[in-house]
């Protein structure tokens, strides 16, 4: 099965920044996060009418603090796999859908399994993670319940990942609504085919602020992504939603 369809989703402000500043807890907003997004409302509600997405796809700087910036290389065509966790009472529910995390270094203690919020019905974590997780976290998992794939080897290998999400999971569309870094991983290895964005009519400025599609600089002899607008609309107090379509992944 080819690998799943990708869309990335964020709330951005002019200027591509995604929080306030560095080492900002968007768990826990201030005041000044709060003003800023104070008419979007729930910003899920419109990719999951949109695309109707099998899988949201989230990063580990939303619940960690961030690490180094992984230098993007080349992934392994073959990629080593562990040993997943599927549970089939989870994984053939009817109608079920997941919120998956990336978390190569099986760092993040997720605390939950299943939403009581009943506009949540059937999603269920999922985490994706690579060679680097230890034996003790992938225990903990597995007592919790919560399902799990193990693909590559210091970070978790997104192309095979998002494969692996079609063929034993039957997903076809995944929103991604990670961090930059995981949107600028997604974007290098040319897995990103549209980019859906609610830009706030606010900058924040600041070097080093997680931004969209923050990966390694290009190289001289690499291209800028060239993208087709797909669709735009202006919403109440100065907000634009725009869609964007990915043309080419890569170099010419
Ligand atoms: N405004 C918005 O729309 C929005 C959306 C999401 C998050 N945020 C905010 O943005 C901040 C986090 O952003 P962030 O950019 O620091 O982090 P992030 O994108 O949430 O996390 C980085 C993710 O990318 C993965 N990654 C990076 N390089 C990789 C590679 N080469 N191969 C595989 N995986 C790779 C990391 O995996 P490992 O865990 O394995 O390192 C991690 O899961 C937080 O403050 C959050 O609240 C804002």
């Amino acid at each position: 099965m080819a690998r799943p369809r990708l869309i990335t989703l964020n709330v951005a402000s002019i200027d591509g920044r995604l929080t306030l500043a560095p080492g900002y807890n968007l768990m826990a907003p201030d005041e000044r996060w709060l003003e800023v997004v104070n008419d979007v409302g729930d910003s899920y509600q419109w990719p999951r009418a949109l695309h109707d997405p099998q899988l949201m796809l989230e990063g580990s700087g939303s619940f960690l603090s961030p690490v180094d910036a992984a230098l993007i290389e080349p992934e392994d065509a073959d990629p080593p796999e562990g040993e997943h966790f599927l549970p089939a009472e989870v994984v053939e529910a009817p109608g079920r859908r997941w919120f998956a995390v990336v978390d190569g270094r099986g760092a993040i203690d997720l605390q939950f399994t299943e939403w009581p919020d009943e506009a949540w019905a059937g999603w269920h974590s999922l985490v994706l993670t690579s060679g680097a997780a230890t034996e003790e976290h992938l225990t903990r998992l597995r007592r919790r319940g919560i399902p799990y794939l193990v693909v590559g080897r210091e970070h978790v290998a997104l192309a095979r990942a998002l494969e692996l999400t079609g063929e034993l999971l039957g997903v076809h569309t995944v929103v991604s609504t990670g961090g930059g870094r995981l949107g600028g991983a997604l974007l290098r290895h040319g897995l990103v085919d549209e980019i859906d964005l609610e830009i706030l009519p606010w900058v924040f400025g600041g070097r080093g602020t997680p931004a969209l599609f923050d990966a390694a600089p290009l190289a001289s002899d690499e291209w800028p992504t060239r993208l087709e607008l797909l669709s735009h609309e202006t919403l109440p107090d100065g907000r634009i939603r725009v869609r964007y379509g990915v043309l080419d992944h890569t170099n010419r």
